[in-house]
Order: C-alpha cells, then structure tokens, then sequence
C-alpha cells in the first residue's frame, strides 16, 4: 500500500467539531479528549502477593489555544563558542545564505538532519487508500524556522564565531572561509564566571568574563539581564530562548538558608554568596526576563529557588544534561531488549574523544555530575519490568567510563557491550560501535529545543466543564517542560510527575502533545480498521 510523504511547506487544517481556526486571532483552539486508566495499586500488589487491582478508565477534557503565529526569536547561547555552540552558528548561517561547500568527497549541502523539527516527519492518519500519510511538525503546527533565528550568547573566551569554528575542528575550512565575514562579526558576550565551578583547565581561555571581586554576584546577573534585554530590542525580537551549552560545572550546595526558596536564593545572589553558581545566575537572569531557559549539562543550576522563581514569574525551564548519542542509543538498546523480556545483567560503556569538553571533565569534581547523569538512564526501563528485575532495587551492573584522547578532537568514539540472559539463561552479548563528531549530534538538538520552547510557550490550556468549572482560566503550560525529556538526560520533572529516559515513551509523548494541540487523537498504531472484517 506505501506510505505518503507531505513536504515541508504544506499545512494541515483538521476538521472536527473539536478544532476551530480563528482568523485574525491566528489562534488554534481544540478540544481534547484525554483518555487513560487509573490502577489502584493495593497493599501486597506490589510486593508480588497475588491480589485483584482495579483498573479503571478514566476521561478528562482539556481545551488548548495555541497563537498559530510564530514569533521573532532569539537564541541567546551560554558557551556560544564553544563546540556545539559554533556548530549551531555555522548551521544557521549556512542553511539561510544557501552555501554549498567544497570537501575532497565532493560539494555539500547544508541541512538540518538531526532536529524533530525539520528533518523527521510524524504520521498525520489513513488517507482513502489506506496509506499512512506523514508531515514534517510544522505542519501540525506553525513553527519557527530555524532560518530565520537570530543569534548571539555569552562565553569566557572572547574568539569570534568564525575562529571559534576554527577552534573547534568540526565543521570543513570551505565552509567556514564562506562564512567568515558574517561569523567574524559575531563576538560573545561577557560570561558570568566563577572558576571555582568548572575545571582548573579551563583558566586559559576565560579572557572574556565578569568576576569578582570586580563584579558581584547581583551585577553579574544584572548586566546578564541588560544583555538580553538589549539583544531583545537591538533585533527587535518578540521572544528570546536561553541555552545553556557551556561546560559541566561541578555541582552547588543545597541549603534551605543558601537557596531553598525564590526568596533565598536572590538573597544570596544579594550577598554575593559564593556558592551561586554562574548557570544558576544565567538561569536567574532568563526567568526574570521571561525567557525560557533549557539546561544542557548536568549541573544542578535548577537548585529548588530557581525552581520557584520559574513557578513564580511562569517561565518555562527544561533541564538536564542533551541526550544525544550514547545515551540515546542506550535507552533504545533498552527498551529493544528489557521490552523483548531479555534480562540485561551488565552494560559496560566506553567513550573517548578530544574535544574541550572532556579535557575539562578530566577533572574529577567535573566529571561527577556527568557520570551520575550517564548512569541513570535506563531506571524507568528496568523498574518497568517486574517480571525481570524481581527483587528490590535490582538493576543492571552498569559502568560508564570515559577517556580523554586529545588527537581525536570531536570525534567521538563509543563502545558499548550490553550482556543479557535469554530463554533459558543463555547468554546473549551485544557490542556496539559509534563514531560521530559529538557536536553534530547535539547541535540539533539545541535548535529544536529553542523552536519548541517557543512553541509552548504560545500553548494556553484549561480542563473543561466537566473537571472543573467553566470558569477556569487559561494557563500556561507548567514551567518545567517535560514534554521535552527526549532531549534531555536526565528530565527534570515536577516532584508528582515519573522520570521518563524510554525514548520510544519521550518521543511519542512530544507527538502526541502536539497532536493534542491540534485536537487529533494519540496515535496508537492499531490500524484497527484494517484489522477487522
Ligand atoms: P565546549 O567546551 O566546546 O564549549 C563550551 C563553551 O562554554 C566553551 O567555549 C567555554 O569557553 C564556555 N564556557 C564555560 N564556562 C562558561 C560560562 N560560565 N559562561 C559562558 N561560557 C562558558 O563544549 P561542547 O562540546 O560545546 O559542549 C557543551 C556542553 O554541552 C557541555 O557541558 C557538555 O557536557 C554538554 N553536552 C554536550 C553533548 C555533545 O556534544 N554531544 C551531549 C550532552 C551534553
């Protein structure tokens, strides 16, 4: 029967009573059945003493409005020299102006392979043949194109794009000669820079920053404050989005007095207390600018104030750690075996590259977070599987291990060797190889993460008659935008709400969420039609 591919410049319009288009509002409204089921878990059914649970099947109406318009964005990188953060540049550049490039392979065309949101597609229904027919999201719903994203952020080395690419050897020397007169324009801002958070080693490139004791805490976040505001008005854009892309930083203290509340942690910021770290300064200033922030390390910058400011000023926030090569595999690998009741027993994983990241995690306080982050992949999979993993608190033996090899640059090499019990306990070994320049796997992941959180950002919500009262207002999505954990190693989620790592689970739910907007149903993959009669 095939499939139909609708290309990128097509838009849907559902028609349902549901879902109405308002014009000139430019305004999406849909009416969203929320189906799904409620399990009173007893006391004994977890434990495994036999027992009846009940289950019931439950049905909540949420209305959606979501401004059809998408708006002039920002993109304000933190490390915007940096490995990822120059890639992204060069992209950008490169897809707009349409450069082609020279490599001794041939001529190249830039892309955006690697994003959701411009190069994968998601299945829109059956047309009358019965064929699956997919679009690309911004079908579903008006996105920004990445094109049109303007650029800039901060880092503590003061290199121009142009000779920030050089540094980080990873995009061809023909396409950055092309676009060097644009790229040598852009320079970074002064970074909020403490060396007590990252690595000694870093010292010799931080030629472009605030520190104190010539700036305080408050003027750090003051002048990163100016900073947007001024990049805001200088582009005249209608929304900024923030991104963390700078180094690990080692983790900062939790305490009530240092940072347990909104108020706490200005407080401190106030006192010039030395253990506000320089993310949760950059954090700070974005919430109190209303821009969203995304935290692409594994630090705690979202300490609980900040998460409180975020509540408070309704700033959404997305945290922690990019998913992009190794782990996503891992949680692929995962959900393959665990779901096919294969019993993994040991995962033992390898990376080594050269690139400035890992020369700074070869420092130990560094390379802690990181690891904690890279360990708990898989826990949602394993906790999954009772029938498995039997006894309480069993996991897989997991070790990561990562090794800093300068000649490889950004060249990432990744072994894994993933050994399980099958029928009968026969072993069953798997290993795996990648090699991928690191920062064209997570490059476009930061895109699609600025472009999505603009998206929801536009997103209004209210539970309908039915839970609530007609009355109930319109809100904005929660400030923590779980709805983004695909991207992400470890999702920050509300204290309610289950940490997803499956990336089957993330993808779809971002899907369907935008399916929701839209008023369409999930997609279930049951082409029940075709299945009965
Ligand atoms: P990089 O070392 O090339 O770039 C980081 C940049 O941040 C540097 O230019 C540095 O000067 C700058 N910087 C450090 N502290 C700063 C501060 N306080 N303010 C402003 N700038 C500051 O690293 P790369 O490869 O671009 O990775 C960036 C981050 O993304 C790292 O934290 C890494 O852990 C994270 N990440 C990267 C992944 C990948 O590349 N595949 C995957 C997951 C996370």
């Amino acid at each position: 029967v095939g499939a139909v591919a609708l290309s990128s410049d097509v838009t849907l319009r559902v028609e349902s009573d549901d879902v109405r288009y308002l014009e000139p509002e430019g305004e999406i409204r849909a009416t969203y059945r929320h189906a799904s089921s409620h399990v009173r878990v007893g006391e004994g059914a977890d434990a495994g003493a036999p027992s009846v649970v009940r289950v019931s099947t439950t049905e909540k109406v949420f209305e959606f409005r979501t401004k059809s318009k998408p708006r002039k964005l920002g993109l304000m990188q933190v490390g915007w020299g940096g490995n990822n953060g120059s890639t992204v540049t060069a992209a950008v550049l490169a897809n707009r102006s349409g450069t082609t490039w020279a490599t001794r392979t041939g001529t190249q065309t830039p892309n955006f392979f690697g994003t959701l949101t411009q190069a994968s597609t998601m299945r829109v229904g059956s047309d009358d043949k019965g064929r699956d027919v997919f679009a690309p999201m911004s079908a579903f719903v008006p996105l920004v194109e990445p094109t049109q994203i303007v650029l800039s952020g901060w880092d503590i080395s003061g290199l121009n794009l142009k000779d920030a690419m050089l540094r980080a050897q990873v995009l061809e020397p023909d396409l950055i000669r092309q676009l060097a007169p644009e790229a040598e324009k852009m320079v970074p801002l002064r970074a909020a820079y403490d060396e007590s958070f990252i690595a000694q080693n870093q010292k010799v490139r931080a030629d472009n920053i605030m520190e104190s004791p010539a700036y305080t805490k408050r003027q750090m976040l003051e002048q990163l404050r100016a900073d947007i505001r001024e990049f805001k008005q200088a582009n005249a854009l209608e929304f900024v989005v923030v991104v963390w892309t700078a180094n690990s930083e080692r983790y900062s203290e939790v305490r009530p007095e240092l940072n347990g509340c909104a108020d706490t942690l200005l407080a401190s910021i106030e006192k010039n207390d030395a253990e506000v770290s320089p993310s949760t300064l950059y954090a700070v200033a974005s919430i109190l600018e209303g821009c969203p922030y995304i935290n692409g390390s594994p630090q705690n910058t979202f300490v609980p104030g900040c998460l409180e400011l975020a509540e408070q000023h309704g700033v959404l926030i997305c945290g922690d750690d990019f998913k992009s090569g190794q782990t996503k595999m891992k949680s692929v690998l995962c959900d393959y075996l665990i779901g096919c009741g294969i019993k993994i027993k040991t995962m033992v994983t390898y990376n080594h590259l050269g690139n400035n990241d890992m020369y700074q995690l070869t420092d130990g306080v560094m390379w802690k977070p990181k690891s904690a982050s890279k360990s708990r992949v898989i826990e949602d999979v394993v906790q999954s599987n009772g029938q498995l993993y039997s006894q309480p608190g069993e996991m897989p033996d997991h070790v990561v291990v990562v090794k800093y090899v300068e000649f490889l640059g950004d060249s990432k090499r990744d072994v894994s060797e993933y050994t399980s019990e099958g029928f009968m306990n026969g072993h069953y070994t798997s290993i795996i190889h990648n090699s991928c320049l690191d920062s064209i796997l997570c490059a476009p992941l930061i895109l699609d993460l600025a472009i999505l959180a603009e998206l929801f950002d536009r997103v209004r919500v209210r539970p309908c008659a039915r839970d609530a009262p007609e009355s109930s207002e319109f809100v904005k999505m929660h400030p923590i935008l779980s709805v983004l954990s695909f991207y992400m190693k470890i999702p920050l989620v509300r204290p309610e709400e289950p940490i997803i790592n499956s990336l089957n689970r993330q993808k779809s739910c971002l899907e369907n969420m935008i399916r929701a907007l839209v008023g369409l149903p999930p997609e279930n993959h049951l082409l029940l039609d075709t299945k009965i009669a």
